[in-house]
């Protein structure tokens, strides 16, 4: 029988009046209604301190999509504090991204965080989902206009992350990954 992945859902943003709640709540609903996942919400604008509770849940998730606004071409100052609370908490699992923003969909912020997470020995997904112009995107319900392409690519993030979460999940087990050193 296959487990559940546990899956942590990370906010990209913890400004006042975030589109990223939109966003992730698709996503929350969409991956509910696939199955196969646990789902955890990580979310600075709450989890503003690495606060026990907050560390024991970015250690028991077994992977992690990133839901990432482009902010100046880069990411969001809260989410580098949230990532780099943790160290250990990140390793040898994978993270997938979900972006969104203006022109560039959030692509420049998910660039840059492949390489934050190769750093903390996190596997980046290649395969992402992006909204590019996103307020156009959503209905005034965050109801997704034409969901046909986000959740074909979705789908193809959600199989190849799986694939990773399960692998590395066995590896872990296996052997702590704290003894991959020389
Ligand atoms: C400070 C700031 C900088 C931004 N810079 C960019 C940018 O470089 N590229 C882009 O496509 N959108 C940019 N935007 C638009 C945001 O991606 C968009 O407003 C998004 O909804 C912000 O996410 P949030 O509402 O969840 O905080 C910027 C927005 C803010 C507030």
């Amino acid at each position: 029988m296959r487990h559940n992945i546990k899956l942590g859902i990370i906010y990209g943003s913890a400004r006042e009046g975030r589109f990223c709640d939109t966003v992730a709540g698709w996503l929350i609903e969409d991956i509910a209604q696939r199955g196969g996942f646990d789902l955890l919400t990580i979310d600075p604008a709450v989890d503003n301190s690495p606060t026990p509770d907050l560390r024991k849940r970015v250690k028991e998730a077994d992977a992690f999509i990133v839901v990432t606004p482009e902010y100046n071409h880069s990411f969001t100052g809260a989410l580098k504090t949230l990532i780099d609370s943790f160290h250990a908490e990140w390793q040898a699992k994978p993270v997938g991204f979900v972006s969104y923003g203006g022109i560039s969909g959030g692509l420049r912020a998910v660039e840059q965080l492949r390489g934050v997470f190769a750093e903390l020995h996190a596997v980046g997904i290649r395969d992402s989902v992006s909204f590019a112009n996103v307020w156009g995107h959503f209905d005034e319900n965050g109801t997704l206009r034409d969901s046909v392409l986000a959740e074909q690519a979705l789908g193809t993030m959600l199989a190849r992350l799986s694939w990773w979460a399960s692998a590395l999940r066995t590896a872990r087990v296996a052997i702590p990954y704290e003894e991959a050193t020389a």
